[in-house]
């Protein structure tokens, strides 16, 4: 019994021996754990120091290398100069590039049209050096890849959105050296947009969004056509009173045209209108935007994916990784009925 106990005592004595070491090395664990978590923070404090360096010196060298700031400087600076006159007479023709538009036959010349987007610390030169024209009257199809740069394209020329530099000539306006303000009044009066998703009001009939439009017209031009007119050029009279939610996507995509022409613009911009549409409603927007063009002279222009579209057109711009690849002028444009679609 007694043996038993001094037995147990070198156990004991053990055990408090193997506890202070678990201690030890808990304690020494929680020191190395903490040395360990200091080594990693500041490793990667170096490492983000290194980061932002190398990012800082990528974007001073992009930046050297597009002269992109110098570009925009420049265009700030002219445009803060010409502004004025231009919004206020067209005719005063200022070129970045000092060519000679041709604004008599051509409502839309552009030359050398560059931009970049900066965006999470790189640039992307979206546009390089674009140049093309479009003549009074036409229907263009701009046409190709995704993410070539179409719709930045329509964008720069329809007053959206600004080029970096080159000149966009639009119905005699240089836009590269117009003000935000003057854009405005320039999409006002001259540009009507028409997406791929239509935009209409839900609580308002047909007629009525379309009334939108006329009140957007700008005060003191006169409109060639009635609301009556309009309604009847994208063949909608019998719909009329109808919500968007009563009418099928064909007939709603001639509503937002409808709503884009009432204010008679002279370039009707649609970005793919038939793109969320099948085979008969795309015909039917097709052939609304042939007799807007033949009746009203409206220049339209048309991105699309799909290439048989692009034989509607009477000039079709292919685009690719921001450039024109190709120009095709159809001497015979079809009829929507008789494209083959996929
Ligand atoms: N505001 C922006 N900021 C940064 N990058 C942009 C911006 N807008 C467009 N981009 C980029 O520019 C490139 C061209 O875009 P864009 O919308 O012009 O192409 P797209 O030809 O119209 O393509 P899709 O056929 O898909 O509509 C794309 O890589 C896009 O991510
Ligand atoms: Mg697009």
């Amino acid at each position: 019994m007694k043996n038993q106990k001094n037995k147990k005592i070198p156990k004991s004595i053990t055990g408090k021996k193997v506890l202070q070491a678990k201690q030890k090395l808990v304690n020494d664990t929680k020191k190395s754990k903490k040395i360990y978590l200091e080594e990693i923070k500041s490793t990667l404090s170096e490492y983000k120091d290194k980061r932002i360096q190398s990012k800082k010196e990528r974007l001073i060298y992009l930046n050297q290398k597009t002269g992109h700031k110098k570009q925009k400087k420049t265009q700030n600076k002219l445009t803060r100069k010409l502004s004025n006159s231009i919004i206020d007479a067209s005719k005063i023709f200022v070129s970045e590039e000092g060519f000679e538009p041709d604004t008599e036959k051509n409502i839309i010349e552009i030359k050398n049209v560059e931009k970049t987007y900066v965006s999470l610390g790189s640039y992307n030169k979206i546009l390089k050096k674009i140049s093309v024209s479009v003549e009074r009257g036409e229907i263009v199809a701009i046409l190709g890849s995704s993410g070539g740069g179409k719709t930045t394209l329509l964008n720069i020329i329809g007053g959206l959105d600004k080029a970096d530099s080159g000149d966009v000539l639009v119905n005699g306006y240089n836009l590269s050296f117009l003000s935000d303000k003057h854009l405005t009044l320039f999409r006002r009066k001259y540009i009507g947009f028409v997406f791929q998703q239509y935009n209409l009001l839900p609580s308002l009939t047909a007629k009525e969004n379309v009334e939108i439009g006329f009140n957007l017209a700008s005060k003191g031009k006169i409109n060639v056509l009635t609301m009556d007119e309009i309604i009847d050029v994208v063949n909608l009279t019998p719909r009329r009173n109808n919500y968007p939610n009563q009418m099928s996507g064909g007939e709603q995509q001639r509503v937002s045209i409808a709503r884009a022409l009432a204010k008679n613009p002279e370039i009707l911009f649609c970005d793919e209108p038939t793109g969320a549409l099948d085979k008969v409603m795309a015909e039917n927007v097709l052939d609304t935007l042939i007799s807007i063009n033949k009746r009203l002279k409206t220049t339209v222009i048309l991105i699309t994916h799909n290439q048989q579209i692009g034989l509607i057109a009477n000039k079709v711009i292919e685009m690719d990784g921001g450039n024109i690849k190709k120009i095709t002028i159809n001497e015979k444009p079809m009829s929507p009925k008789n494209l083959r679609w996929a």
